[in-house]
């Protein structure tokens, strides 16, 4: 509708990105700034997430990949990161929605962590949206970039081991194909709200040329306005991927 038509007014659809990653982060801030508990942050948050993944659908972005949970977040008090869990728990539990819309929904990161019938949620949203055509939504859950590239480095050393395949075939392309983003195109725009500019372990491989937006709104504030105005600052940067 109305907000769609904005942006694909003003920018070319070639000037967006075709792999969007976010860093949702600012909500814990969100929630101190109104006396709220941590949770209530991530709530929000949650929301936002469901309805910047819909837009970046409506608009026709290929790639939407989003930092749920890093494998460093285990260090947070136990109740933050059930409240997390119950979140995520929620998203699963409607993922018909995402089927109606054409989203393909899937997870990256280790998810051995989680219990059994987490697990088999998750491959149940995964094998539901499988055949959509739209957005492929990427939820990194449990996710660390360097854990990527270990989980990567295994698998080749396995089948180096095994003999399928030999240590000269390794190569970038190879590479790639064995991280959690398998199949995917390398992320071009990483947006950070929140002011922080850092990576924090996030998609270290993938974002080797991506360009960095980093903004001063906390994730749970964050509108359709602001992805359009990352996009409009993405459309601005020259790309020269180590070229002139
Ligand atoms: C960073 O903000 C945010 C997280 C670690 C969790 C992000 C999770 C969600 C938005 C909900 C996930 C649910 C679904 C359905 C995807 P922070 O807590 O570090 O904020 P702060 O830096 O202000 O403390």
């Amino acid at each position: 509708s109305n907000m769609a038509e904005t942006i694909l007014n003003k920018l070319d659809k070639e000037a967006l990105p075709k792999h969007i990653g976010i860093i949702m982060d600012g909500n814990g801030r969100w929630a101190k700034k109104r006396g709220l508990p941590r949770y209530a942050g991530h709530k929000k948050g949650a929301t936002v997430f469901r309805s910047i993944s819909k837009y970046c659908n409506k608009i026709g972005i290929n790639y939407l990949t989003v930092y749920a949970f890093s494998t460093e977040n285990w260090r947070r008090p136990k109740e933050e990161v059930d409240a997390i869990m119950k979140l995520m728990d929620g998203f699963l539990d409607d993922f018909k929605q995402y089927v109606k819309l054409n989203i393909k929904v899937r997870f990256i990161g280790d998810l051995s962590a989680f219990n059994e019938s987490m697990y088999n949620k998750i491959r149940t949203v995964e094998d539901a949206t499988k055949n959509a055509t739209g957005l492929n939504l990427n939820i990194a859950l449990n996710y660390g970039g360097r854990d990527d590239i270990l989980s990567a480095s295994k698998k080749l050393a396995q089948k180096v081991a095994g003999g399928e395949i030999s240590i000269e075939d390794i190569d970038e392309e190879v590479f790639s194909q064995n991280l959690y983003t398998y199949g995917q195109d390398d992320v071009d725009l990483v947006i950070r709200p929140s002011g922080e500019q850092r990576i924090s372990n996030f998609l270290l491989w993938q974002t080797a040329y991506a360009e960095f937006v980093f903004m001063d709104v906390l994730w749970p504030d964050f509108t359709p306005k602001h992805l359009d105005d990352a996009l409009i600052e993405f459309a601005k940067r020259t790309r020269r991927f180590g070229g002139v």
